[in-house]
Order: structure tokens, then sequence, then C-alpha cells
């Protein structure tokens, strides 16, 4: 198998904690993303709906997830509805969910068929007080097509007006924000896919190799290592293309004496990893280029020492990029004086550090979150600041992900080498 089998105990746990969390005799329903298309008769391949994953483990189509946990009827408290499947799908699509296969993934004892959704659906919804539906609500969301649970929802308030409907998305985001130790195991083995594409990577970079190559062999060493690939699409960028911050066309040779900016992380069974390393070509940094990567890395630790549980993500925001001016004064990017009377609304530090420095990662890799509470306990982000001189075509980001513990964080990419020092003498053992 391409993924070892995932222990259900997750989904029984996450489960546990939703049931926790709905107001008194709530149903709550999920919908599976629907399958994309792209021309003629191609289709995107399958991503599942994060919540429907986050509760079943169900990884498939067409699948429906009825959670009812103070139902009178034990039958009633728990439902997958999976696609049936047939001699016909067997032949063309290979194996799906059988009824026992997917309560094997889940946990979850009652399997339906989802042809017979609306007519279990019609004999116990009533039953319900509160009415709980998933949508997609990540403040950067753009939902241009309408999703499976979109259409749900409305066929839904057409055929029952006098429900209560309830928002899921609040309690998910909140949710799943913390980690389960099982996901933090499937997030790890995601970074140590993306270490392994690294370290490919360092022997392979030279002068004059193709920005599509590196890329290539980072995918290589994802799908071997049983990743289904990346987490998202790669950045791989030369000299002035490492400060496109959106840079994916990845395009160009690499030129002797550049700095290469890659941000690339590998998924491993949905969850995923984010990393970015910064480095020299020709396997030497320059001593300007040097400067810049360790007034990265500082920044990057001084972030870590302050990403702690109880701190709020804009006061958070704003002591890194305090630290990060300081850098950018050191390195002469910006004046001193200057600084001193900058207008607050135009600061000076985002001409080099325009992003924002961490965001939570899991199932998506921009993961949902309660925007308004503070860090906690058991919660991934990413750390990834950056300068980018566009004069200098020059651009240095490095990016790990760290597990918010009580004392201190847990560095998931710690194995990935990252002090310049080390990524120098790992490119020149190659050479
Ligand atoms: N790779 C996307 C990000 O770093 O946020
Ligand atoms: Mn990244
Ligand atoms: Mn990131």
């Amino acid at each position: 198998m391409r993924y070892d089998t995932i222990d259900q105990q997750l989904f029984i746990d996450t489960r546990k904690e939703l049931a926790k969390n709905l107001k008194p005799n709530s149903m709550v329903i999920i919908h599976s993303n629907d399958i994309y298309p792209t021309n003629a008769d191609g289709e995107i391949p399958h991503h599942q709906y994060a919540d429907l994953l986050y509760f079943t483990g169900a990884d498939q189509e067409e699948s429906v997830f009825i959670f009812y946990p103070d139902a009178k009827a034990e039958s009633q408290r728990e439902i997958l509805f999976v696609r049936e499947t047939n001699e016909h799908i067997a032949i063309w699509e290979g194996e799906k969910l059988t009824k026992e296969k997917a309560t094997e993934v889940s946990g979850i004892k009652r399997i339906e068929w989802a042809h017979d959704f609306d007519k279990i659906l019609k004999g116990m919804i009533h039953q319900a007080d509160h009415l709980y539906l998933s949508s997609n609500e990540h403040c950067r969301a753009q939902n241009p097509v309408e999703t499976r649970n979109d259409r749900f929802i409305k066929q839904c308030k057409k055929d029952y007006p006098l429900m209560n409907y309830e928002r899921l998305s609040p309690i998910t985001d909140r949710l799943r924000s913390i980690k389960h130790p099982i996901e933090i195991e499937l997030i790890q083995k995601a970074c140590d896919i993306t270490e392994k594409g690294f370290r490919r990577v360092l022997e392979f970079v030279k002068p004059g190799v193709g920005e599509w190559e590196i890329e290539a062999e980072f995918i290589h060493e994802f799908t071997r290592n049983k990743s289904k690939g990346f987490a998202y699409t790669p950045i791989v960028g030369g000299g002035h293309n490492a400060c496109v911050l959106h840079y994916i066309a990845n395009n160009c040779e690499v030129k002797d004496g550049d700095v290469i900016l890659m941000d690339v992380g590998a998924e491993y069974a949905n969850w995923n990893s984010d990393m970015t390393r910064s480095i020299p070509v020709n396997g030497k940094f320059t001593d300007r280029q040097k400067d810049v990567y360790n007034a990265v890395l500082r920044t990057m630790r001084y972030a870590d020492s302050i990403l702690r549980p109880g701190v709020y993500p804009a006061d958070y925001q704003k002591d890194v990029r305090a630290f990060m001016e300081k850098e950018l004064i050191g390195l002469g990017l910006i004046d001193a004086e200057e600084a001193k009377k900058q207008d607050e609304s135009k600061p000076l530090v985002s001409k080099y550090f325009m992003h924002g420095t961490s965001h939570h990662l899991g199932l998506a890799v921009h993961d949902v979150s309660d925007t308004k509470e503070p860090f906690a306990v058991g919660q991934v982000l990413t750390i990834e600041p950056g300068i980018y001189i566009r004069e200098e075509n020059l651009g240095i980001r490095l990016e790990n992900n760290v597990v918010i513990g009580e004392e201190s964080n847990t560095d998931l990419m710690a194995n990935i080498p990252i002090e310049a020092d080390e990524i120098e003498a790992l490119m020149a053992a190659n050479k």
C-alpha cells in the first residue's frame, strides 16, 4: 500500500471532540468534494474535503457523513455513506471502499450506500433541533465553483426550510487547529519525505540546470517515498525569480553566482509539509548572500522563541517585523534615522519583507484556525521569514514547520539542513 493505514482512533477521537462542541440534540452533515472536470472527459484527481476526512478518514468521492450523537437510536448516531461499488467500477476504476473497509478506515459501524442518503436523511432529520452544515469559510478562499457541500446547503434549505441551521466551520476551524498526535506523526512523515527531496537536490544543483529539473528531482523523491506529490505548486526560482513571491513558472536556467529559492513540500496521506530553502547555485554563498541568509535565519529563530501559547497572531507578527527591521538596518537596507520617523501606515520593513511569518499547517497548507484566538499548545505552524532585494536579484526565505509545545516548540524539520555552512559543505561533498 502506498500509505500505511491510519489508526482509526484518530477519527474516533475527532468525532468525540466534535460531539462535545455541538448544541444539544444536533445533527451534522458533511459531504465530500466533487471530482472537478478539466476538458473533454478529463478530470482533476480527487482531493477530499478536509472536514470529511478529518472526522471519517473516507478519502473517496460521493461520500457523506451524518453525525447525530444525541440520537435515541444508536444506529442513527454515526452513518457514513459511500458510493456503491460494482463490477463495472472495479474493472474501470479499481477498488473502492466496501462497507467493511469503510468501517475499518473510519471506526463507524453503520455504512450505507450513497444512493440511499436522501431517503435515510428524510427518516431522521426532524428529530434533531439543530443542523450543522459545512462550508469553506477561509478568509482568503475564492469560491467561484459551487461545491457539493454548497449544493447540499441550498437543497437542504429548500427541502427542510424550518430547521435551525448552524455553521459548522467555527467549530471545525478551532478543532482542526489543535493537532492530534496521529496527525503530527503524519505531518512529520511529510516533512521527512520533503527532507529526502531536498538532500537529493543539494546533490543535483549546479550552474545551468533548469528550475524545472530541480522540481523534477523533488517529485521523483516524493513519489518513490509514497507521497502523492507536492503539497502545493512548487516555487523554484533563481536570482531575480526568487523575489517573485508566487513564482511557479519554474522555467529558467539557474545562473552561477545566484541563490535559488525553493518553496517545496510533500504531502503524505493528505497531510502537508511546507518547506523553503535558499541555496547557492555554485555551492558557495558570497559574503553578502551569507549576511542576508543569516539575518533571515536569526529572524526565524527569534520568531520561534516568541511563537508561544497565549500569544496573539497580530502581536507575534508585529514583534517579528520589529526584529526584522533591526536586521534590515544591519544589512544597510533601511536607514536607522529614517526608521525612527517612518509613517506607521507605510512601514519600511515591508519593502523587503512583505508577507506574514506563519500560518497553520495540516490537512490544508494554509490550514484553518480560529483567527481571533491566541496560539495554543498542539498547533502546527510554519515559520517563514524572508528578505527580498530586487535591486540585488537576491531573495532568501527559510521555512520550517513546528509544533507549539508547553515550554518550547518541536521543529518537525530539525533534520533538514539549514545552516549556511552545512548547506555549503553538503554541496561541496557532491562536486
Ligand atoms: N508554500 C506556501 C507558503 O509558504 O505559504
Ligand atoms: Mn512555503
Ligand atoms: Mn508556508
